[in-house]
């Protein structure tokens, strides 16, 4: 009780010992998910982006899809009902940066792979109002004109691999340039909207 009064009637003592008190819980909730498997492993199936999808993935970057876009479905029945399981963290592991967002002018895209085709990709980049009339997307024709670059890519696969631990093998640095030269941009982007979220957990 006389300790209580003390803190109470001291405002610094109770700032600092409300400052320790929330770092301890932010800690003892923090800490452990260095350390879960279900943050730190990759899903099933989930693998490094290959040369394609890490070139579009730039690109998508780039061009601020995702100031319009978040990746993220949260785990509410509106959400899961819409774009389907909700996104969790062994879907991110090879994200860097994540690219999860809040802002939803248009659609989530984190369950979009494998919903259209490539050629409506392709229509929908080009001029979105050609197949969804209403839309207020940009158009993005600029993207079939430029090619990608192959050192470029294995330059990036190497940063990667090197600095941040994500698996490419040789081989596939090696074979990477070979898959991008002579594509555009554009291919490069639908490979990655097809990527994105396949591997979702199964259930709801
Ligand atoms: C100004 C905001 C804005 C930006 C920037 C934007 N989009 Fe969109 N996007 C939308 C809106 C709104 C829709 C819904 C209407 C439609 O389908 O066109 C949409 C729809 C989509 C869809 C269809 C999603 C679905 O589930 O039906 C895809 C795929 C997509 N955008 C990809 C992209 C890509 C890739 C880029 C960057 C090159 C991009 N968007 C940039 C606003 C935006």
């Amino acid at each position: 009780m006389i300790a209580h009064k003390l803190i109470e009637k001291n405002i610094g003592l109770l700032i600092v010992l409300t400052i320790l008190v929330i770092s301890i819980g932010g800690l003892v909730q923090i800490i452990p998910l260095y350390f879960q498997k279900s943050t730190t492993e990759p899903m099933p199936g989930v693998k490094p982006y290959s040369a394609m999808e890490l070139a579009g993935r730039d690109i998508y970057i780039r061009e601020g899809c995702n100031t319009c876009h978040s990746q993220m479905v949260r785990p509410f029945r509106a959400e899961t009902e819409r774009y389907g399981h909700y996104s969790v963290a062994g879907e991110f592991v090879y994200d860097r940066p994540f690219l999860w967002g809040s802002k939803r002018t248009g659609p989530d895209l984190h369950r979009v792979g494998g919903r259209y085709s490539n050629e409506w990709h392709y229509v929908h980049l080009m001029n979105p109002r050609d197949v969804v009339p209403e839309s207020n997307m940009p158009a993005y024709p600029w993207l079939a004109d430029r090619t990608l670059d192959g050192a470029e890519i294995q330059k990036k696969m190497r940063v990667l691999k090197d600095w941040a631990g994500h698996p490419y093998t040789d081989d596939e640095i090696a074979q990477a340039a070979d898959a991008v030269n002579g594509k555009t941009e554009i291919d490069a982007v639908i490979t990655y909207l097809q990527s994105l979220g396949i591997h979702a957990p199964k259930a709801n």
